[in-house]
């Protein structure tokens, strides 16, 4: 595909409302999707987080519970969750005029243990080559070892990097950027605006996770960003309660928020 593939991950905390069991944050997405530029279309994939539809739903049906059938029947009400979320978000698309095409992560990926294992994501590039905008999801998937699990929107990010040998990948997130410390609960908290991957690994960065964040929160994201980096992808992490960050973002332009690089 060449460097020119840019990946939106919409994290959960601004696309639902997190304490609020399957409830969208309809004007959030409304807006990121609106910003888009349309320049992007044919090298921007979509890939967003499971908020309150995905967490809660793997907190409140455990894939680990005893009973198989009782496992199974878990499995099916996430992927059920996270497939109603992904169709709001990709009507928002396209009701903001781009060419959004869902794709199902869970027909295309298989875990080994909690971590992704097999991704057929040849398709991806097929679909970008025509013109669409792959809104993929973090999202339940089979198992090779553990039965059932969860693939988290972010180490997906990391597979399309690799796959589509992508330019850029911007998270919208709920807060500015990354930080010293945990922003919501230190004053103090420091916004860091350029990181490499040696400075990343030394900075000292706590997570801003909520309790029902079954993917890690914050830590394991920015370890996932760090193999994105390594990938050669740059990355950005932005507000995405301001859309013109995001769009800036996906252009490669200045813009509050952390830049990360090799
Ligand atoms: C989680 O994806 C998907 C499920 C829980 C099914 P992410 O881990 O990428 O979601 P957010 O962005 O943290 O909500």
């Amino acid at each position: 595909m060449g460097r020119s593939v840019a990946i939106l991950k919409l994290g959960g905390s601004v696309i639902t409302y997190k304490d609020l069991p399957l409830t969208p944050n309809v004007r959030a997405i409304r807006n990121i999707a609106k910003a888009i530029p349309r320049d992007v279309v044919g090298r921007l994939v979509v890939v967003h987080g499971g908020g309150s539809f995905g967490h809660w739903a793997a907190k409140t049906y455990s894939l680990s519970s005893e009973d198989p059938f009782e496992r199974a029947a878990n499995f099916s009400v996430i992927r059920w969750a996270m497939e109603s979320l992904n169709n709001v978000i990709t009507k928002l698309l396209i009701e903001a005029g781009l060419p959004a095409c869902s794709l199902q992560t869970s027909a295309l990926v298989v875990n080994k243990s909690g971590e992704i294992g097999e991704a057929r994501l040849e398709i991806v590039s097929r679909f970008l080559s025509m013109g669409l905008i792959p809104v993929m999801f973090g999202d339940a998937v089979l198992d090779s070892e553990a039965g059932f699990s969860i693939a988290s929107g972010d180490s997906l990010c990391a597979q399309l990097v690799e796959r589509l040998e992508a330019e850029r990948v911007v998270f919208a997130v709920d807060v500015d950027g990354v930080y010293t410390s945990d922003p919501k609960t230190n004053p103090d908290a420091q916004l860091v605006k350029d990181l490499s991957v040696s400075s990343l690994s030394d900075i000292e960065i706590r997570s801003a996770s909520s309790a029902y964040d079954v993917t890690g929160g914050m830590i394991k994201k920015l370890e996932e960003i760090l193999s994105v980096v390594k990938k050669g992808a740059v990355v950005y992490v932005v507000n995405g309660f301001f859309p013109d960050r995001v769009r800036d973002a996906l252009l490669g332009r200045k813009v509050i928020g952390t830049v990360i690089r090799r």
